[in-house]
């Protein structure tokens, strides 16, 4: 592995050399979900090293790279629009179109690109992330177009260069893939089978965060407590030691299961004050029947069992979810089983989503699927449901003292910070910027729908 590392490094130095005297300048549009915003990171790590800038104007770019994904349909049709716009740009700048990610590893998707838009230059999945400085390389040297697409899954590449984001908040990949096979969802087919990294390597990694002044952490993967260091080192235990790490002060993760939330995984966040009291936990349907054809291995009884044992545990705990509305054979009835779930768990935020059919997947061969005024009727009924318990939700906040990381200045009036709650919700406040980038406590004084007024507790 070490050896396929240090060899791209050898494409790097190549590229490097072809771009010495001349700058030249990336785009990388990143759709979809964190873990592809932590790949484009780690591809702005490589072509920094490379020599090349970030730049938002795509005029000046001459590499552009499009981060795909597939959960939802809605992001097929985004990528085509892309690539009709970059088209003209390309041959204007002598650039290079590069497609990665989700989609690429689907095969109607590779044949669609190769037939219809001939002129991407190169095409990667996501098992040869680590490539990409030779397969660069090879485009720009070769003038001739690079296919590079792994079926099998691929291995972890330990010590890529990255260039984050942001410079307070970071997110660490702890496993890569799925096992889990929910009926609607096409990720284990394009993202692989699960693999955990090493403890060593995640723990090194974040040590080094936190010395380079990082304050928060986002533990990444598709199925994180289903994470596996070793035999006797599980989700748990890694979070234990992430909470021994000094100067890192929230921890988070996303995306948990509930068939995997144990009771070490409950035992430990109970013990470990840095992990984030807003949990993440996929609900998908309310519907114990629909949650047996979405083949998510819990009822809709044992959901709310689970919620109630984490509350029991942790007083002070929040929950955000998942929801998929219109999923085939979904009944009203059904539906309103999900919006019964809803107004028992209130929870703090919602991701909604249609169900959108997959080429591949099982419930894409379901017979009875919604017909989308259904389905739009259904959101819009979950939406306002939501958007009710907001209001409420937000009144326990008002008189409460929150720890908040300070992320800027408000969009909206240059006088004012921003920054989030531990639970994710937006507060808005006056203070004086060197604050940015700090974790401070805030009074909360009112609230104003999707974010709240917060006032400084100690000037
Ligand atoms: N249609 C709609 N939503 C989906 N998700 C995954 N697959 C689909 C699909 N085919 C949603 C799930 C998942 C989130 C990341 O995306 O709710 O938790
Ligand atoms: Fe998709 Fe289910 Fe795996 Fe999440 S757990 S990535 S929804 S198959």
């Amino acid at each position: 592995m070490e050896n396929i590392v240090k060899n791209q490094k050898k494409f790097i130095d190549k590229v490097k050399k072809l771009n010495e005297n001349i700058k030249k300048y990336y785009n990388i549009l990143t759709m979809g979900c964190q873990l592809n915003e932590n790949d484009s990171e780690k591809l702005a790590g490589m072509l920094e090293e490379m020599g090349y800038e970030s730049t938002e104007d795509l005029n000046l770019a001459s590499v552009y790279i499009l981060n795909t994904c597939c959960v939802r349909e809605n992001a097929e049709e985004k990528l085509f629009g892309k690539l009709g716009e970059l088209k003209k740009l390309k041959y204007q700048n002598n650039g290079i179109i590069a497609v990665c990610g989700c989609m690429m590893q689907e095969k109607h998707i590779q044949d669609k690109l190769k037939n219809s838009y001939p002129y991407v230059d190169i095409i990667f999945g996501t098992h040869t992330l680590q490539n990409f400085p030779e397969d660069l390389y090879n485009s720009i040297i070769g003038k001739k177009k690079v296919k590079d697409i792994l079926d099998i899954d691929g291995e972890i590449y330990e010590g890529l260069p990255i260039k984050r984001n942001s410079n307070k908040t970071a997110s660490v990949t702890i496993m890569y893939g799925c096992n889990n096979f929910c009926s609607y969802c096409i990720v284990p087919y394009v993202r692989g089978r699960e693999r955990s990294r090493k403890p060593e390597d995640i723990l090194k990694e974040i040590n080094n965060l936190a010395k380079e002044g990082y304050k928060e952490v986002t533990l990444l993967g598709q199925n994180v407590n289903s994470y596996k260091g070793r035999e006797d080192y599980g989700f748990a235990e890694l979070l234990r030691d992430v909470q021994k790490i000094e100067g890192i002060e929230i921890i988070k993760f996303v995306s948990p299961h509930p068939k995997d939330f144990t009771d070490d995984v409950i035992a430990a966040i109970k013990d470990c004050n840095k992990v984030s009291r807003l949990l993440h936990l996929p609900l998908q349907s309310g519907s114990t029947e629909v949650l047996k054809k979405m083949n998510r291995k819990y009822t809709k009884e044992q959901y709310l069992k689970l919620v109630d044992k984490i509350k029991a545990q942790i007083p002070d705990v929040l929950f955000s979810t998942d929801i998929i509305v219109g999923f085939p054979e979904e009944t009203e009835q059904d539906f309103e089983d999900t919006l019964d779930v809803v107004r028992k768990v209130n929870f703090e935020q919602i991701f909604m989503f249609i169900y959108s059919r997959r080429v591949g997947t099982v419930a894409d061969k379901m017979k009875n699927q919604i017909p989308e005024d259904i389905k739009h009727e259904r959101f819009d009924r979950l939406k306002n449901l939501f958007e009710e318990q907001v209001v409420l939700n937000n009144e326990k906040y008002i008189g409460t003292t929150q720890k908040i990381l300070v992320e800027g200045v408000s969009k909206n009036n240059s006088k004012m910070l921003t920054g989030r709650t531990d639970s994710n919700k937006v507060v808005v406040f006056e203070g004086s910027q060197n604050l940015i980038g700090n974790v401070i406590n805030l009074k909360i004084i009112s609230e104003h729908k999707w974010y709240l007024k917060g006032e400084k507790k100690f000037p």
